[in-house]
């Protein structure tokens, strides 16, 4: 059995003095999608931010594939395989939807290749329907979409996805959700940071949840599902 496709153990992340994860420990296997469960607060864009190299860990280890990038700068981290989209988005506006994707097209650190603009458009068709448009005329949900086809043309070893729901209609939520899911069929190895418990119940095949930078639980997603004690405690249900 290969190991796991990502691997957190034990670190330890400070903002200044301020200590945000504590002795925090996480790992994904090649086709699971991981929901990473937390209030508001609770350190999930954090634990992205160090795993990324944006807030390395003072201690601990991040590895891909075995291999430890903690410390390394993050350029060198997303080369070594991590895709990440952001909260907050960031299409290029004043780009056409086919430009914003060109321009991430690159080759895994393995080589692979498996994602390029027509493998995208297959599993996007909505994108590909809007390919000229300027990317900042398209709606939340569209450039949702867009970003994690964009980070899709890098070929990662695995995605994290900041809040993929936040702030969409509950319509385009399970459409964000058909695609996380299909994603997954095809052997995407993912991680999602949501307070949106609901939503990771019906995309996620396993979970941990974070209270005040530490993993307190950690299961199946059919686990956490079953376990009203956690649910109530640690993600107002
Ligand atoms: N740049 C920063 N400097 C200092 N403290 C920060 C910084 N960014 C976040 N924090 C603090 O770190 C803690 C964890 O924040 P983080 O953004 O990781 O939480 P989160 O789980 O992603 O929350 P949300 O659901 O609101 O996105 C919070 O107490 C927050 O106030
Ligand atoms: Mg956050």
């Amino acid at each position: 059995m290969a190991g796991p496709v990502l691997q957190v153990e034990n670190i330890d992340v400070f903002y200044g003095a301020s200590q945000i994860l504590f002795k925090l420990s996480l790992d994904v296997e090649q086709g699971q999608t991981l929901a990473l469960l937390g209030r508001n607060g609770a350190g999930k864009s954090t634990t992205f931010k160090s795993i990324i190299g944006l807030a390395a860990p003072r201690s601990g280890s991040v590895k891909i594939k075995g291999q430890d990038v903690r410390g390394r700068a993050a350029y060198d981290i997303a080369r070594a395989g991590i895709g990440f989209v952001p909260e907050d988005r960031q299409v290029f506006p004043e780009h056409s939807v086919e430009d914003n994707l060109l321009i991430a097209i690159k080759k895994g650190p393995e080589g692979q290749d498996y994602w390029n603009i027509a493998r995208i458009y297959e599993v996007f068709p909505l994108l590909e329907g809007m390919r000229g448009r300027m990317a900042g005329r398209l709606s939340g949900g569209e450039q949702q979409m867009l970003t994690i086809a964009r980070t899709l043309m890098g070929n990662p070893e695995v995605l994290l996805l900041d809040e993929p729901s936040e702030g969409l209609a509950p319509v385009i939520v399970a459409q964000i959700g058909a695609l996380i899911r299909r994603l997954a069929e095809m052997g995407v190895t993912l991680i999602l940071a949501e307070q949106n418990m609901h939503f990771c119940l019906k995309v996620a095949t396993h979970a941990a949840v974070i209270d005040k930078g530490q993993i307190v639980y950690r299961d199946t997603i059919a686990g956490l599902k079953a376990n009203e004690s956690i649910k109530q405690r640690y993600l107002s249900v």
